[in-house]
């Protein structure tokens, strides 16, 4: 069959492969423990869902503006005004099928073919991918565990050449969770503005930081940086909302307008109902935002004592998000079952089979010796989880 280069291209989502994977075994009636998701395991909050309710009984239900309702925009102006210090008008925001899509849109905009896009790795799965479906080309500046993951700005200078056009920033980080600080990010905005470059800021997690930590936005730093930086956020991982696909970019209305009109010939406008929950969600109350940054952070304190305790397992203490990215390097060369486990990815299949254990393998985050646990899920799950890990690689030879 004829198929494009680009389709032919295109990996796979490992992380949804391995969702639907666990998701599979437990309708067979298995008894999964996922740490493969990304996404919150609780439901969104009932004032949200009675907002898209009522916008379905009014009959809110037809085509909307491509880039979103005004009440949205305008809520998202607000939120950006409020939460980052960064001011905007309704006509630079363009409301999307989820961050992935302003992701998309963002690449498709600002990268011509052979243009390179520096990515800190390990990676979210889907930048270089969706970088590669605009012709662009991946460089990756790696991060060390040693380091927190810190994201060294001299590393990011070496890797601008005469075809960068974007850097992409992911603070809090998935899947490391390292939270940029803002000298760096002061540092990594100069180098932008010095070489004539575009940043890329995604901040979906900027809700869950740790241990005083502080999420910053790049385009707040400077007026002259917000002018060559797109922020891209959305309803997920904040508001429980995974499902409803809302996310949103920001940016100077040039770009804003260019992402618009791309949209406009692809998916046209975000669901008309999702859009009105999603007004509700960042104008209403952020009290079960609250509860569960609290959940988070117990969760997280849970499932590093967890780690710790495995021998050989090496863990750093991630600053935001909610994974966490153990080294099980120690691990790939023994054998389980008289099978030798060459790579993270068999580590990964090992988990799943024997007890039951979804964990993503970092070979798709650019990261071939970690595992990547997510802990949106209940404390009694984490440490069930954590005991079946502990089973496999005590019986490993
Ligand atoms: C770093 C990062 N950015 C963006 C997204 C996309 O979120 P959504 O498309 O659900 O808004 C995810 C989801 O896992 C993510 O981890």
């Amino acid at each position: 069959m004829h198929m494009s280069q680009r389709a032919l291209k295109i990996n796979p989502s490992p992380t949804l492969a391995l969702d639907a994977k666990a998701k599979a075994l437990r309708q067979e009636g298995v008894d999964v423990v996922n740490f493969g998701v990304g996404e919150p395991d609780f439901d969104t909050p009932e004032h949200i869902k009675e907002a898209a309710i009522r916008a379905l009984r009014e009959g809110r239900t037809k085509y909307t503006p491509v880039a979103g309702i005004p009440e949205l925009r305008r809520a998202i102006v607000e939120k950006l005004h409020r939460d980052n210090a960064l001011d905007y008008a309704e006509g630079q925001i363009v409301v999307s099928a989820g961050a992935k899509h302003s992701l998309y849109n963002a690449f498709q905009v600002l990268v011509d073919p052979g243009d390179e896009v520096v990515i800190p790795a390990p990676y979210w799965v889907t930048y270089p991918e969706q970088v590669r479906l605009a012709g662009g080309i991946p460089v990756f500046v790696p991060t060390r565990a040693e380091d927190g993951f810190r994201l060294d700005p001299a590393a990011v200078a070496e890797r601008i050449g005469p075809r960068t056009r974007v850097i992409l920033l992911n603070s809090p980080s998935n899947p490391t969770g390292a939270v940029y600080p803002r000298s760096d990010l002061a540092a990594i905005g100069e180098l932008a503005l010095r070489h004539d470059l575009y940043l890329i800021s995604d901040e979906i997690y900027e809700h869950l930081v740790y241990d005083g930590a502080e999420h910053v936005s790049v385009a707040a730093l400077d007026p002259q940086l917000r002018e060559r930086t797109v922020v891209i956020n959305g309803m997920s991982k904040a508001y429980a909302m995974t499902g409803w696909r809302v996310g949103y970019a920001a940016a100077a209305a040039p770009l804003a307008k260019a992402m618009t009109d791309l949209q406009s010939q692809s998916t046209s406008n975000v669901t008309s109902i999702a859009q009105w929950a999603a007004v509700a969600a960042l104008a209403g109350t952020q009290e079960p935002l609250r509860r569960m940054q609290e959940a988070f952070a117990r969760r997280r304190e849970l499932i590093l004592a967890e780690l710790a305790e495995l021998p050989r397992v090496r863990v750093s203490r991630p600053g935001g998000a909610f994974y966490a990215f153990p080294d099980l390097g120690d691990y790939l060369g023994r054998r389980f079952e008289g099978r030798e486990v060459a790579e993270v990815d068999m580590l990964a299949e090992v988990l799943l089979t024997a007890v039951g254990v979804a964990a993503v393998p970092g070979s798709g985050f650019g990261a071939p010796g970690y595992l990547r646990f997510s802990y949106a899920l209940g404390e009694e799950a984490i440490r069930e989880g954590m005991r079946r890990v502990r089973e496999v690689l005590a019986r490993m030879e």
